[in-house]
């Protein structure tokens, strides 16, 4: 098997071809992930939330974000393995974006990683890029400024916030990110990211123009209940397959069905 690399993805976007990507931050899910098809895998800080039951994704740790994404590649065959700078891992100073970057990949073994932020965070960019440390950007609804934004609802619907987005996302590109996510902005702003750029652009609540979509994978199964966002579509509902797996379960252990007499030595 081929593994994608950051120039697949680029060369995708250039003959057309959309990007699928998705999260993951286990072994057995990574796999079955790679398995079926996904170009590049997300080890997301969407992880505080799903994983570890957060509110938000201000919680967790760089070393919890490795232990996620070692357990990743561990199973991708395939896909790019992306990881993101987790909240607090690379504000502080370039220096330690790079540091936070560095342990990514060597203790991961992660082959890109995503930050959060435009031009505040360029001097930190530029220099995980010297390193040789794809990066992929993320602009839009950036969750780890939600206590800034104050509510999830979609950004860069005014002008000042739209002509920002933009001069971001083409200063990423000016320093070298290899594709960048649009998280819940308006379809036609994302359209016009998309074609300004020549990098791709991945979408989550970014509309059809984006040159690849992502979702939580979590939500893409129906494994949390109740979150349903405009954005989301759900491929499956895990919650009431696994939920009956389980009082089937309970009931056949209360009924002694379980375990008979060809299921023990
Ligand atoms: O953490 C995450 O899952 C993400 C995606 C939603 C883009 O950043
Ligand atoms: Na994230």
């Amino acid at each position: 098997i081929k593994r994608v690399t950051t120039h697949t993805l680029q060369e995708m976007k250039n003959r057309g071809e959309k990007i699928a990507m998705l999260t993951a931050y286990d072994y057995s899910m990574a796999a079955i992930v790679d398995e079926a098809g996904i170009d590049i895998i997300l080890v997301g800080d969407s992880a505080s939330n799903v994983m570890a039951g957060h509110e938000t994704t201000l919680p967790i740790t760089l070393d919890q974000m490795i232990y996620h994404a070692s357990s990743v590649v561990r199973a991708a065959k395939r896909a790019l393995v992306t990881v993101d700078l987790p909240f607090g891992s690379y504000q502080g100073n370039s220096k330690e974006a790079l540091n936070s970057a560095i342990r990514i990949m060597k203790e991961a073994g992660a082959h890109a990683v995503k930050i959060e932020g435009g031009i505040e965070i360029s001097e930190s960019v530029t220099r995980i890029l010297t390193a040789g440390i794809p990066v992929m950007g993320h602009l839009g609804l950036t969750p780890q400024s939600i206590y800034k934004f104050g509510t999830y609802t979609v950004r860069a619907r005014e002008q000042a916030e739209a002509e920002k987005l933009r001069e971001d996302a083409m200063k990423l590109q000016e320093l070298g990110c290899f594709a960048i996510v649009l998280e819940k902005i308006p379809a036609q702003l994302a359209k016009e990211v998309s074609e300004m750029l020549t990098i791709p652009t991945i979408g989550i609540g970014g509309g059809q123009h984006c040159n690849g979509q992502v979702l939580v994978i979590h939500d893409m199964l129906g494994i949390n209940k109740g979150f349903k966002p405009r954005f989301l579509r759900q491929y499956a509902n895990l919650n009431d397959v696994i939920n009956g797996a389980v009082k089937n379960y309970v009931s056949d252990v209360k009924a002694q069905d379980f375990p008979n007499d060809t299921e023990q030595y």
